[in-house]
C-alpha cells in the first residue's frame, strides 16, 4: 500500500534532519513532550474529560493554569491561532463600523474579513530596512475612517522577530474606545528573560499566541488571551465553537498545559549561550548574521547568494530553515534547555561542512511592497480566468497572491495587476517560492 506522506516523514527522521524552524518542539528535542504525552492519551469527551466547548471540570482548571497576565483569560485553541483570529472577527461582524487592519496581517485575518463580507481600512505601513518586510503599522500615521472603527487588528512582532511600537499603537486605539486585536502568533515565549515584551501587558482586548510555533506544543496548539473588559467575549467564544473541531484533540490540549509548565520554568541561560556558539559559527564561515528585537529570530544572508541558495545549502546538510526570500534566510532557533535533545554539536558539525563560494554580491529583485493605507473589499470575485503571469498586465486579479510562508498576501484581489507585480511573480516562479494563487506560471484574474 503507498503511504507516500509517512514515507517521507520517515526519511526526514532517518537523515536526523535538523530544525531550525516550527514548531517549538523542534523535532521533539525540546521540552521531552514526548516523555509525558503517550499517544494513548488521544482520547476524546468520555466521563471525567470535559469538553472544550463547554468547558467546566479539567479543561477549565487546565486552562486556568495558562495565567500569563492577571487581566486575561486564557483559552485553549486546538486549530490554531486561526481559529482565533477567525472567531474575533466574526463576533466584531456584529457591530457597525470598519474593522481597522495593518496590511502584513496573516492569510487568516483576510479570510476571516471575507467571512464577515467586511470592508476594512488597510493602514499606512513601515518597512523595515534591514529585512525589507513590512514591520507593523505607521504608528504617527493619520487613519482614514478611523471615527468608524470597530475593530484594530495588529500583527506583532513580524515574521522575522521585528516589532514595532505596538503600545502606541493599543493607547491610540483605546483613546478612541475602539477595541484591540493583536496576532502574536509569534509571540507566545515573549516576556520570557531577554525577548520581547507582550502585548498582554499593553492593555490589548485580544491576544492570540500560536504556542506551538515557539514553544514545546503539538502543532495547532494555540492559547487565546481575553481582556477582562474586552467587549463581546461571549460571542467570541461562541464563534470559536464554530472555527473549531468539535473533536478538540486531548493530546494538542495537553500539550499546551505541559508548555505552559515548560514556559513558567524556563530558565534562560542555556540559551544565550548556545546561541553564541551559534552565531560564532555561522558567522565564520563568512554567512552575515542580522539579529532582531527578538532573540529567537537570525537572519543570515551571504553576499551573491539569495537567501534560496542559503536555505539549498543549509538543507543539503540535513539542516531546514524556517523560510527563505531573495535577501536572506530565517532561522527560529529553539528554547534550549538543560534536559533538551537537540543535536547541537551535529548541528555546529554540519554548519562546519557548508562550503560557501566567494561571490560577487547579486542584483535583487526589489519587491515593490505597498506601504501606503487603502483598503481592502472582501468578498469572492464570482468569474474568473487562468492565464499566463507575462499576459496578465491590467488584469484585475481574480484571487489574492500569498508567497507561504509566510502567508501574508502581498497582492490583494481586486488589485490592477502592474509589471512591477508581474516581475515579481516570476521571480517567485523562477526560484521555486510556494505562492498561493500561481499555478503553471498562471494567475486567476476576472473575467469580464
Ligand atoms: C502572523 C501569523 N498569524 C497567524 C498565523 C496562523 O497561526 P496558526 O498556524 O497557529 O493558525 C500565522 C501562521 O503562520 C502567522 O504567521
Amino acid at each position: 500500500m503507498s503511504k507516500p506522506l509517512s514515507d517521507k516523514l520517515d526519511a526526514f527522521l532517518d537523515e536526523e534532519a535538523i530544525s531550525l524552524h516550527v514548531p517549538g518542539h523542534k523535532n521533539m528535542t525540546i521540552g521531552n513532550l514526548d516523555q509525558q504525552l503517550s499517544f494513548k492519551k488521544d482520547m476524546t469527551e468520555i466521563t471525567g474529560l470535559d469538553d472544550l466547548h463547554h468547558p467546566e471540570e479539567i479543561i477549565l482548571k487546565s486552562m486556568e493554569t495558562i495565567n500569563k497576565h492577571k487581566d486575561y483569560t486564557a483559552y485553549f485553541l486546538v486549530n490554531g491561532t486561526t481559529s482565533g483570529i477567525l472567531s474575533v472577527i466574526q463576533a466584531f461582524s456584529t457591530l457597525p463600523g470598519k474593522y481597522i487592519v495593518a496590511r502584513d496581517a496573516h492569510k487568516s485575518v483576510f479570510h476571516g474579513l471575507d467571512l464577515a463580507n467586511a470592508t476594512a481600512t488597510l493602514l499606512e505601513m513601515k518597512l523595515s530596512e534591514m529585512t525589507n518586510q513590512y514591520v507593523g503599522p505607521n504608528v504617527k500615521a493619520e487613519i482614514k475612517d478611523f471615527e468608524d472603527g470597530k475593530l484594530g487588528i495588529f500583527t506583532y512582532p513580524n515574521y522575522y522577530g521585528e516589532c514595532f511600537d505596538v503600545q502606541t499603537m493599543i493607547n491610540r486605539f483605546k483613546e478612541k474606545e475602539i477595541p484591540v486585536l493583536i496576532d502574536e502568533a509569534h509571540g507566545a515565549h515573549f516576556d520570557l528573560n531577554g525577548f520581547p515584551t507582550s502585548s498582554l501587558n499593553m492593555g490589548a482586548d485580544y491576544v492570540v499566541q500560536s504556542y506551538h510555533k515557539t514553544l514545546p506544543s503539538l502543532t495547532m496548539g494555540s492559547v487565546i488571551f481575553i481582556h477582562k473588559n474586552a467587549p463581546l467575549k461571549e460571542m467570541v467564544l461562541k464563534y470559536m465553537t464554530y472555527f473549531q473541531t468539535s473533536s478538540p484533540s486531548y493530546l494538542i490540549m495537553s500539550s499546551l498545559e505541559l508548555a505552559q509548565r515548560f514556559y513558567e520554568n524556563y530558565d534562560s541561560d542555556q540559551f544565550y549561550s548556545k546561541r553564541a556558539q551559534l552565531v560564532k559559527k555561522i558567522k565564520a564561515k563568512d554567512i552575515e548574521v542580522l539579529e532582531v528585537e527578538d532573540n529567537l529570530k537570525l537572519i543570515i544572508r551571504c553576499p551573491g547568494y539569495t537567501g534560496y541558495e542559503l536555505q539549498q545549502l543549509f538543507e543539503e546538510k540535513g539542516i531546514y530553515v524556517e523560510l527563505a526570500d531573495a535577501f536572506q534566510t530565517l532561522l527560529v532557533l529553539p528554547l534550549w534547555h538543560s534536559e533538551d535533545r537537540y543535536p547541537f554539536d551535529t548541528l555546529l558539525n554540519r554548519i562546519n561542512e557548508i562550503k560557501i563560494e566567494r561571490r560577487e554580491p547579486i542584483e535583487t529583485t526589489k519587491v515593490d511592497i505597498r506601504l501606503q493605507s487603502g483598503t481592502y473589499y472582501s468578498g469572492i470575485i464570482e468569474k474568473t480566468r487562468w492565464i499566463d503571469i507575462d499576459k496578465a498586465e491590467n488584469e484585475i486579479l481574480g484571487n489574492d497572491i500569498v508567497p507561504y510562508p509566510p502567508g501574508i498576501p502581498v497582492m490583494f484581489k481586486g488589485e490592477t495587476v502592474t509589471q512591477n507585480m508581474i516581475k515579481l511573480m516570476n521571480y517567485w516562479y523562477a526560484q521555486h517560492v510556494r505562492v498561493e494563487g500561481i499555478k503553471k506560471h498562471k494567475i486567476e484574474v476576472k473575467d469580464e
